[in-house]
C-alpha cells in the first residue's frame, strides 16, 4: 500500500514548503529590483500564469495519476522514458547537496547572531570570517570545522524528518510553513517602524515601464518563477504521487502557486523596508547598499539587524530561525523526490534510504564548506538552474504535450478537480511554455560561451558546470539500466 498525505492540507502545505524557500526572501526582491521594481510584476505575474501553473498542474496531476515518482511516472507513458525521469530526480539529488550550504551558514550565522558577532564589518565577515574564500576555484582547502557542524546539523534533521516518510513530513510541514510566515511578519513590523523604511519600499514598487522592453526581463521573470515553484526536479510529482486517486489536483496546484509568489511579494516588503533603513544609516541611495543576491542575505541583513537599536539578537536570532525553516522543506522536498523515485522500484523502507542518501550527499557537500567551496557552489547553482532545470521542464513540456494522450489527461484532472482547465492549457504545455524555455536556453548558452560566467577560468567551468551535469546523465543512465535489468528479473519470475 502506497503511503498518503495524512489530509489534503498537509500536501498542499508540504507543497507550499517545498516551494517557498531562500527563493522567495533573497532572490526574488533582489531579481525584481534589478528588473524594474513594480514593473517586473507583470511579467512575473505572466510566468506564473503561462508557464508556473500549467506546470504545478502538469507535475502534480501526473504523479497523482501514475502514483509514482518522476522515473516511475514518465515510464509509464512511454518506458524509455524512465530515463529521463532518472534525470530530473538526479538534478533533485544535486541541488539539495548544494542547497544545505545555505543552511550550513545559517546554522552558524544564527550561532553568531546570539551576540551580534558579525559586529558592523558584515561583508567582510561573510568573506573573510566565516567562508575564508580563497583566491579561486583552484584553491580548495579542507572543510572548516564550524561549518562541518552546520552542515552535519543540516543533513541530521532532513533524516530525522525523512526517516519515516511522508507520514512525517506531513507533521513538520505545519511548522515549518507557518513559522517562518510569522517570523517574516515580526521582521516586518521592525522594518516598516525603522527611519528610512518607505524609501526602500518605494524604490521596490515605483515601475520602470521601459524595463519591459528588454526581453532579459520577461527570461528572469520566468527563471524566478520557476525555481521558487520547485519545478521540473521531480519534487512535486514525487508529491503528487502520494495523493489518492481521486484527488483533487487543479485547485491545489492554483492555491500553492498563488501562496508562494504571495509570500514573495509579501518578502520583498520585509527586505526593502530594511534595506530602506539601511541606506538611510549609510547615506547612500538604496540599490547601493549591497550587489549580490547571497549578500542580501548575509550581508545587508547582518548589517541592517545589527543597526537596530535595541533587540538585536532577539532580531538576529529570528531572522536566521526564518532562513532556517524556510530552506529546511525545500531541502526534503528535494531528496524525497529522488528517494520515491528509488522505493517505488526497489521497493526499500524510508528510513533505509534516507539513511544512505545522507550517507553519501553528507560527505560530497564538504565540498561545498571548503575555502574554495563557495566557487563550486555557485557555479553548480548556475548550471544546474539555468541549464538543467530549464531543459528538464521542456523536455517535460513536450513528453506529456505530444508524447502522453493530453486531452484525455485535461478530461480526467477535470473529472477530479474543483476548478476546470480550458484547452489554453494544453496550449500552454505544448507552445507557450517550450518556445519561451528554448529561448531562455539557447539566450543562456549564448552568454555563457560570450563570456565566462562570473568570469571563473574555462576548466572550472567545464568541471563544475557540463562536468557535473554529465555526471547526472551517467547518475540516470546507471540507475535506467539497473532498474531495467531488475523488470526483466521480474519478469522471468512470472
Ligand atoms: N523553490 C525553492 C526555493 O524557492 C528551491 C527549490 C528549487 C526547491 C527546486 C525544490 C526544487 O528556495
Amino acid at each position: 500500500m502506497r503511503e498518503r498525505w495524512h489530509s489534503r492540507t498537509a500536501f498542499i502545505m508540504a507543497a507550499i514548503g517545498s516551494a517557498v524557500g531562500l527563493g522567495n526572501v533573497w532572490r526574488f526582491p533582489y531579481v525584481a529590483y534589478q528588473s524594474g521594481g513594480g514593473a517586473f510584476l507583470i511579467p512575473y505575474f505572466i510566468a506564473l500564469f503561462t508557464a508556473g501553473i500549467p506546470m504545478l498542474i502538469l507535475e502534480m496531476g501526473l504523479g497523482q495519476r501514475m502514483q509514482r515518482g518522476a522515473p516511475g511516472a514518465f515510464g509509464a507513458i512511454r518506458p524509455k522514458l524512465e530515463l529521463f525521469g532518472w534525470w530530473t530526480v538526479g538534478l533533485s539529488a544535486g541541488i539539495v547537496i548544494y542547497y544545505s550550504t545555505i543552511l550550513a551558514w545559517s546554522w552558524v550565522y544564527l550561532w553568531h547572531a546570539v551576540h551580534s558577532g558579525w559586529g558592523d564589518q558584515a561583508e567582510s565577515f561573510f568573506i573573510n570570517t566565516i567562508l575564508q574564500r580563497s583566491s579561486g576555484p583552484a584553491e580548495l582547502g579542507t572543510p572548516l570545522w564550524y561549518l562541518v557542524i552546520g552542515m552535519a546539523l543540516t543533513w541530521a534533521t532532513v533524516f530525522l524528518i525523512l526517516r519515516k516518510g511522508v507520514r512525517n513530513v506531513s507533521k513538520v510541514v505545519f511548522i515549518t510553513v507557518p513559522l517562518p510566515l510569522i517570523l517574516l511578519v515580526v521582521l516586518l513590523i521592525r522594518g516598516l517602524t525603522l527611519p528610512g523604511a518607505l524609501d526602500g519600499i518605494r524604490y521596490y514598487l515605483t515601475p520602470d515601464f521601459k524595463m519591459l522592453a528588454s526581453p532579459a526581463i520577461w527570461l528572469r521573470a520566468y527563471g524566478q518563477i520557476f525555481f521558487s515553484l520547485s519545478l521540473a526536479s521531480g519534487v512535486m510529482i514525487g508529491y503528487g504521487s502520494y495523493l489518492g486517486k481521486r484527488a483533487e489536483i487543479t485547485n491545489s496546484a492554483l492555491i500553492t502557486g498563488l501562496a508562494n509568489c504571495g509570500i514573495s511579494f509579501f518578502a520583498g516588503f520585509v527586505v526593502f523596508s530594511m534595506l530602506g533603513y539601511l541606506a538611510r544609516v549609510q547615506g547612500v541611495p538604496v540599490p547601493e547598499v549591497t550587489a549580490s543576491g547571497t549578500g542580501l542575505a548575509f550581508v545587508a541583513f547582518p548589517i541592517a539587524i545589527s543597526q537596530l537599536p535595541a533587540l538585536n539578537s532577539f532580531f538576529g536570532i529570528i531572522f536566521f530561525v526564518t532562513l532556517l525553516t524556510l530552506g529546511i522543506d525545500s531541502a526534503f522536498a528535494l531528496q524525497e523526490a529522488f528517494t520515491t523515485g528509488v522505493r517505488d522500484k526497489w521497493n526499500q523502507s524510508p528510513g533505509k534510504l534516507a539513511f544512505v542518501f545522507v550517507a553519501i550527499a553528507f560527505p560530497i557537500s564538504l565540498i561545498f564548506i571548503t575555502k574554495g567551496g563557495f566557487y563550486w557552489f555557485d557555479i553548480i547553482d548556475k548550471w544546474i538552474c539555468d541549464f538543467g532545470l530549464v531543459a528538464a521542464g521542456l523536455g517535460q513540456c513536450l513528453i506529456v504535450g505530444y508524447l502522453d494522450r493530453v486531452q484525455d489527461f485535461r478530461v480526467y484532472l477535470n473529472e477530479i478537480s474543483e476548478v476546470k482547465l480550458g484547452v489554453w492549457w494544453i496550449w500552454a504545455l505544448r507552445y507557450v511554455t517550450p518556445a519561451i524555455l528554448t529561448v531562455i536556453l539557447i539566450v543562456n548558452l549564448i552568454n555563457e560561451f560570450k563570456s565566462s560566467y562570473q568570469g571563473y577560468p574555462r576548466w572550472a567551468t567545464w568541471i563544475g558546470g557540463w562536468g557535473v551535469l554529465a555526471i547526472f546523465l551517467l547518475l540516470a543512465v546507471i540507475l535506467y539500466k539497473i532498474s531495467s535489468h531488475t523488470d526483466s528479473i521480474h519478469n522471468k519470475e512470472k
